[in-house]
């Protein structure tokens, strides 16, 4: 341990989480034993191809779709990736129009930036102060032209949760794809591929206790997607590449279990993040809940400390052996708030001042008790520095 830590507390799951020992116990055998590439004939292949058909059956079972609907990836930014280029691609004779969200991941909105840069036409509806998608603005939106919706269900950062099954209601009537990407929310809020509407749907398997570089995309039946990888036929000729086979075994697994325990840990981690907030609010005012206070994830808690500065209290934390993050793991580093924390209408001050603290399974009482000391006293001494200096 480094610094002044007596203990190490990671609340950084919407980062990334650890492998859970269930998953990694399924991965072993397809590393040495049953290692075999999924497209040879003989054995060795046959064993490796049955471990994956295997996977994609619970995964569709868990999806409530057919097995044919899942295309295995390799994350979650490859999962949107070929939601939103596949689509559009593939459909450019029917229209140019895409509509997606200012809150977006990268993986979404840098791709429909480049598409604009293609000839397509791209709305990014805006969202409402907690970061919510109005579906008004969405049916306010839609041309004769438009052929994707693509919209976030929980977002990454302030944790708010979009009502996809009216967004999905909406492109089913108007006879438009919607994709959604639910690798923040698959295992912790409850998804019916058929009962929402949902085209297309993005997951990754190391948000959920899954290894890293695998996930998946749900692709309903009949709809024309333009691969991105030229190659062999793999994944009925959506993705070509060899499979990762245990990666694809580990996430069928991390799925399988999230769901299982889903309401367990939805009241478990609840009520411990319930804890922490109310902890901070007597030890810690001012301090500003961001994103949705009710339709949010239930781990999240995206907070602003005024008269602090996030970076600054991230490196105090992890002395500490506190881990957090500021805004969304791939921003840390830029001194401006967030895309996401912007589009909520959240000032310079509020914004750079944004911590996100987001709890897991391994997340303890006594690890929130250990963060609140911890946080109460760099908070106090950011804000006697900054009292100083002003
Ligand atoms: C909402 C969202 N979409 C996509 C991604 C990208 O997933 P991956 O890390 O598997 O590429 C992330 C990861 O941070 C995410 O939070």
């Amino acid at each position: 341990m480094t610094g002044k830590a007596k203990r190490r507390v990671y609340l950084d799951y919407s980062a990334t989480t650890p492998v859970d020992s269930r998953v990694l116990e399924a991965m072993m055998p397809y590393f040495q034993q049953a290692f075999g590439n999924p497209s040879s004939a003989h054995q060795f292949g046959k064993a490796a191809q049955q471990a994956v058909e295997q996977a994609r059956q619970t995964l569709a079972q868990l999806l409530r779709c057919r097995e044919s609907e899942i295309v295995f990836t390799s994350g979650g930014t490859e999962s949107d990736n070929l939601a939103v280029r596949g689509v559009a691609y593939a459909n450019r004779a029917k229209g140019n129009h895409i509509i997606t969200s200012q809150v977006e991941h990268a993986a979404v909105l840098k791709t429909c930036r480049l598409l604009e840069k293609d000839g397509f036409a791209v709305t990014y509806v805006p969202v409402d102060e907690y970061g919510m998608v109005d579906p008004d603005t969405i049916r306010q939106a839609i041309r004769k032209e438009t052929i994707l919706i693509s919209i976030i269900h929980a977002n990454n950062e302030v944790g708010t949760i979009n009502p996809i099954a009216e967004i999905g209601a909406l492109a089913q009537e108007r006879g438009i794809y919607f994709h959604t990407d639910a690798v923040q929310s698959f295992g912790k809020v409850p998804i019916d591929v058929e009962a929402m509407n949902i085209h297309l749907l993005s997951i990754s398997s190391h948000k959920i206790y899954g290894p890293k570089g695998v996930g998946a995309l749900y692709v309903r039946r009949g709809i024309p997607l333009h691969s991105l990888l030229t190659g062999g036929g793999h994944e009925m000729g959506k993705r070509a590449g060899t499979h990762n086979v245990p990666g694809i075994v580990g996430l069928a697994r991390a799925a399988a279990v999230m769901i299982e325990e889903m309401d367990q840990e939805r009241q478990r981690i609840g009520a411990l993040r319930e804890y922490f907030w109310q902890q901070i609010q007597k030890r810690m005012e001012p301090v500003y809940l961001n994103g949705h206070p009710r339709q949010r994830l239930y781990h999240n808690l995206n907070l602003s400390f005024p008269g602090c500065d996030g970076e600054a209290l991230l490196m105090a934390l992890d002395m500490y052996g506190v881990a957090v993050s500021t805004g969304s793991a791939c921003q840390s580093g830029s001194a401006e708030p967030s895309h996401v924390l912007k589009a909520l209408g959240i000032g310079r001050e509020r914004g750079t001042s944004a911590l996100r603290f987001t709890l897991g399974r391994l997340t303890t009482r006594e690890d929130i008790d250990y963060v609140l000391t911890v946080l109460e006293q760099v908070v106090a001494q950011q804000r006697q520095i900054h009292r100083h200096r002003s």
